[in-house]
């Protein structure tokens, strides 16, 4: 089984529940980050309203958060791999008689259907999905290519910290990947440290603004990983990063 399948099944699983239930669940998920984009809008983009605003979010599963910053007005995109999560984000968006528009495409690979440019362009977890170096690079291209001038790149995501608890069924590797068994082995995770993590951004020809290490923050990579310590867990890291600025002047 691909990841890209596993995620397909997992949403379609989630397809028999409540619609207004499955929304509140992807409003309530990602309130934290919410906080997180509000500030980074205030901080780097504070001239512009949240309509006079384009927005993208990679790997957008349900979409809870773009959902939050269409209720504010914002133009948003969607984009997964997964159709159902897509179809299913829309029909939480109609609830509210919002649609966003959305985009089917494997953001580890080069894409022709993300062809403008974003003011804001928000990550919530899918850049630890992305776990082979040239899909990373790939990835980190895409993003360069798809900020304005002034853009940002508002992301959280895993980094890990000394020790990880991986449990049967999984392993993790030299590389810092996280390998599951779906009947054979699959890279599901990266889950790098966080100076490599910068080292990587720096290398991808991005500037980063703000990056910021929550050692209390841990994360769960999986639902195998539920009720174990978080000394023993991924840690998050928060960043926003721009174009590189041309010093010339
Ligand atoms: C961990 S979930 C996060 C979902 C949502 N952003 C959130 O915070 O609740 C990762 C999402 O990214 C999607 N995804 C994973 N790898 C992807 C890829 N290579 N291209 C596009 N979407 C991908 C999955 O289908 C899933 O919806």
């Amino acid at each position: 089984m691909s990841l890209k399948d596993y995620y397909e099944d997992s949403y379609k699983t989630e397809g028999s529940r409540d619609l207004s239930e499955l929304q509140t669940e992807a409003l309530q998920s990602t309130k934290g980050l919410l906080h997180f984009v509000e500030e980074s809008k205030s901080r780097f983009l504070p001239d512009l309203s949240w309509s006079d605003l384009k927005s993208i979010e990679m790997g957008s599963g349900l979409g809870g958060l773009s959902l939050h910053l269409a209720r504010y007005g914002a133009n948003v995109t969607l984009v997964d791999f997964s159709t159902t999560a897509l179809k299913q984000a829309e029909s939480i968006f109609s609830l509210e008689g919002l649609t966003p528009h959305t985009i089917e495409a494997d953001l580890g690979l080069p894409i022709d259907s993300i062809n403008q440019k974003y003011d804001l362009i928000l990550d919530s977890h899918l850049l630890h999905c992305i776990t082979s170096t040239p899909e990373r690079s790939s990835y980190f291209k895409l993003i360069n290519d798809a900020l304005t001038d002034r853009g940002i790149f508002v992301a959280e995501t895993m980094v890990h910290r000394k020790k990880l608890f991986v449990p049967d069924g999984f392993m993790f590797d030299q590389n810092y990947v996280l390998w599951q068994m779906f009947g054979d082995w699959k890279p599901v995770r990266k889950i790098p440290d966080s100076l490599d993590l910068e080292k990587e951004i720096i290398e991808a020809g991005l500037h980063i603004s703000y990056f910021y290490y929550y050692g209390q923050f841990s994360f769960v990579p999986h639902r195998k990983f539920m009720d174990i310590p978080a000394e023993v867990l991924p840690a998050s890291v928060r960043m926003v990063l721009q174009k590189k600025r041309n010093t010339q002047s």
